[in-house]
């Protein structure tokens, strides 16, 4: 209660005079919200006067044609959002007579309303204690209870939800909602936070320990690199294949392969046949064709192997032959074995 009481006090002398402020219209509130997710409060003002002067009502937003609504988007970015607004003001303004849904659960199936933005039209319009959890609220509650379960794992975003919805009360949920969102916009910040002047400090885990600057806490994501394998299969007329290990370090090491070309982009037949590579080991009478017409990616933990088998038919060949029939004898790779096995089911 602590908590609840302290941040409320807080908001009911800082809050900031916002225009959706003014109103429990859920258009007006659905609107600025979404427009939130993609900028801060001060960058999104403009937009979201502009918006409304533009469609007073969801009538109006319905109306519209998408070009316009592009248009008046423009500079905040990720358009997928604009058209999905789009989408649910037709939807809202045909379907339910311009009637938003009045709660989280039934707001939550429009197109484009998430988590967040039912929690926050749901409380703001219709005072059902949902817990909105953005970036703000991350930062605050991970610092007062010292909660260092990672934000952007699927626990920590399950825990943070649980904190958040066991903390909102039935008294007047949207205050509340949007006061600790302005908390840690204004006070609890990122940098520099206002440890010295916080009306929080005195039960915050994070300050008493020092550790402020640490919180809250996020996995970094390792970057995913892509690879293009292209597997020569090659067949020869009396059923060998070029099959051998794979030398060098890294994946797979000591596995038995296919010949493998890998590129740096997808490439077609003819960007195959074309390839140095290529032309050394193949015959120029080969017949070829491209085994999965759909891609497959294998996934690794700091790859993916985006791969396709080329089937060669040849009339011979020379080099480190296995016969087909043997080549299950051999160990390989999962992403060769799940082939093998697709290939037999035609073969
Ligand atoms: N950020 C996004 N929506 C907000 C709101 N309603 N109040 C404060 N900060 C916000």
């Amino acid at each position: 209660m602590f908590f609840y009481k302290t941040l409320i006090n807080w908001y009911l002398k800082n809050n900031r005079d916002l225009p959706w402020r003014k109103t429990q219209s859920p258009y007006e509130v659905w609107l600025s919200e979404i427009m939130l997710q993609q900028t801060r409060v001060a960058q999104g003002l403009p937009y979201f006067l502009k918006f409304t002067e533009a469609f007073p009502t969801v009538f109006d937003l319905a109306n519209a044609d998408e070009s316009e609504v592009l248009k008046l988007w423009q500079g905040l970015g990720y358009y997928s959002r604009a058209r999905n607004l789009h989408f649910t003001a037709k939807y809202v303004a045909n379907e339910l007579h311009g009637q938003f849904p009045n709660s989280y659960k039934e707001l939550l199936k429009l197109k484009g309303i998430g988590d967040y933005t039912a929690s926050a039209i749901a409380s703001i319009c219709f005072n059902e204690p949902a817990a909105v959890v953005d970036g703000n609220v991350y930062r605050v509650l991970s610092r007062f209870f010292g909660i260092d379960t990672p934000i952007n794992s699927a626990e920590g975003i399950k825990e943070f939800k649980v904190l958040a919805q066991s903390i909102i009360q039935k008294d007047n949920p949207g205050r509340y909602n949007q006061a600790i969102m302005d908390f840690g916009a204004l006070h609890c910040k990122p940098q520099n936070p206002l440890c010295n002047d916080c009306p929080l400090a005195s039960k915050c885990v994070a300050f008493e320990k020092a550790k402020v600057s640490e919180f809250p806490v996020k996995i970094k994501k390792i970057k995913i690199k892509k690879r293009y394998f292209n597997y020569l299969v090659v067949i020869s007329e009396d059923g060998k294949t070029l099959f051998s290990e794979r030398t060098g370090k890294g994946i797979w090491q000591g596995l038995y392969q296919f010949p493998l070309l890998e590129t740096s982009k997808n490439i077609s037949v003819d960007e195959l046949i074309s390839n140095d590579e290529f032309t050394a080991v193949i015959p120029n009478d080969a017949s070829i064709s491209l085994f999965n017409k759909e891609e497959i990616v294998h996934k690794l933990s700091h790859q993916h192997l985006i791969t396709k088998f080329w089937i060669i038919k040849v009339n011979s060949i020379e080099g480190s032959l296995v016969d087909w029939n043997d080549i299950e004898q051999f160990p390989t790779s999962v992403l060769i074995s799940n082939f093998l096995k697709e290939y037999s089911k035609i073969e």
